[in-house]
């Protein structure tokens, strides 16, 4: 099968891709490279020790679309491609919505006029907003989101849906992602945000590495066991095979939704210590007061995936702090 995957160079797409070579896959990537490089793709084949068809250019040029589509025949697309950032969205909201909804919109209208109805999205947990109940199942109400970005993944979910019920023949897939972490075992490949990062992981890494001076705890008088908030931080090689589960077992046109998460919630303070262990050295850090827009506790039901999906999240909270630190020792400056 061969498979066109958006915003390949990227931190999850780049590990999907690899899980997807190496399950035998064919693999064609766009990327505009805005958030990424092309030493991605170069690493991508090095793990794989296999090639794949890469174009440079953006998810709503159809132009382009339409040439990929003419030049392979596309079994399915995973659609990686936008922009991610919260608190960038909150200020500069047109882009996000250009950028999220305008790709999407291309690439669902070229997929239909090729004739390739099969398409895996990445949504996320904040597609939940607060939850009401824990923990959240693909059955809890979805939309009361805080930001734009959230927005634009809560339409995306509505517009593929929409689509799908239009249309029955289309195979629409969901993927409510948790809070992805972690890097390649290799140290090739993983997740180095421009600036200073807005994520606790890659800004505890950042910490670690002598890059800032300590962390900042965003509040430690949540209703949580130690006051900080919890989040379901799950690998991002978990989350990349997740993708590959998905492609063998949704076959049948339909809707389909999945978290994918590990089930367990970590607070932000035992996510320091185990980065700690990970870098073997004490991590300075300070309480800020809370951060706006987030929630103190939140964490998946995945059973609904384990089940249908036959996949599991395999790596622990140790694993993903030990790939992530190997990452940014072997790429100081980034990928
Ligand atoms: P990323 O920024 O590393 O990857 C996105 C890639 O898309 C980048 O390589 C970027 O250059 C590319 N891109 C952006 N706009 C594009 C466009 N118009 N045309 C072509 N390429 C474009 O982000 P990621 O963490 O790998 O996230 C991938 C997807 O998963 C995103 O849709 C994101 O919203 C979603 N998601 C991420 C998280 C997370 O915590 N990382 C959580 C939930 C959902
Ligand atoms: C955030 C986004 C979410 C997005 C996800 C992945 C918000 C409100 N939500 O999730 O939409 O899908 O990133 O990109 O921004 N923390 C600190 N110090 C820091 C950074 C974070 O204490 O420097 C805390 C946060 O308060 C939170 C936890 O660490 O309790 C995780 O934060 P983060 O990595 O930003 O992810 P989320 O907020 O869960």
């Amino acid at each position: 099968m061969k498979i066109l995957v958006t915003g390949g160079a990227g931190f999850i797409g780049s590990h999907t891709c690899v899980e997807l070579l190496e399950s035998g896959f064919e693999v064609v990537a766009i990327d505009n490279f805005e958030n990424s490089s092309p030493v991605s793709i170069d690493r991508i084949k090095q793990i794989a020790e296999k090639d794949l068809r890469f174009y440079r250019g953006d998810v709503r040029d159809r132009t382009l679309l339409e040439r990929i589509f003419t030049e392979h025949e596309i079994d399915a697309v995973i659609h990686f491609a936008g922009l991610k950032a919260v608190g960038e969205s909150c200020r500069m909201p047109i882009a996000y919505y250009d950028n999220n909804i305008g790709g999407t919109l291309a690439l669902v209208e070229t997929m239909q006029k090729f004739g390739c109805k099969r398409i895996i999205f990445s949504s996320s947990a904040t597609v939940y907003g607060e939850p009401k109940k824990l923990p959240v199942d693909e059955s809890c109400p979805t939309g009361n989101v805080t930001n734009p970005y959230g927005a634009t993944k809560y339409f995306q979910e509505r517009i593929l849906s929409d689509l799908q019920a239009s249309d029955p023949s289309w195979t629409v897939v969901l993927l409510r992602y948790f809070n992805p972490v972690g890097a390649h075992p290799s140290g090739l490949l993983g997740e180095d945000p421009k600036g200073i990062p807005n994520n606790l992981t890659p800004y505890i890494a950042k910490v670690a590495c002598g890059k800032l001076k300590e962390i900042h705890v965003f509040g430690n008088d949540y209703p949580t066991p130690d006051g900080t908030g919890v989040r379901d931080y799950i690998h991002v090689v978990d989350l990349a095979r997740g993708h590959v589960a998905a492609l063998r077992h949704c076959r049948k046109p339909g809707r389909y939704v999945y978290n994918l998460g590990t089930g367990t919630g970590y607070s932000v303070l035992q996510v320091i210590k185990a980065f700690e262990r990970a870098c073997g050295r004490k991590l300075n850090y300070v309480i800020d007061p809370r951060r706006e827009g987030d929630v103190a506790t939140i964490y998946a039901d995945p059973g609904k995936a384990n089940r249908e999906l036959f996949w599991r999240a395999e790596h622990n909270l140790d694993d993903m702090c030990r790939t992530l630190w190997n990452y940014y020792r072997n790429n100081p400056n980034g990928t």
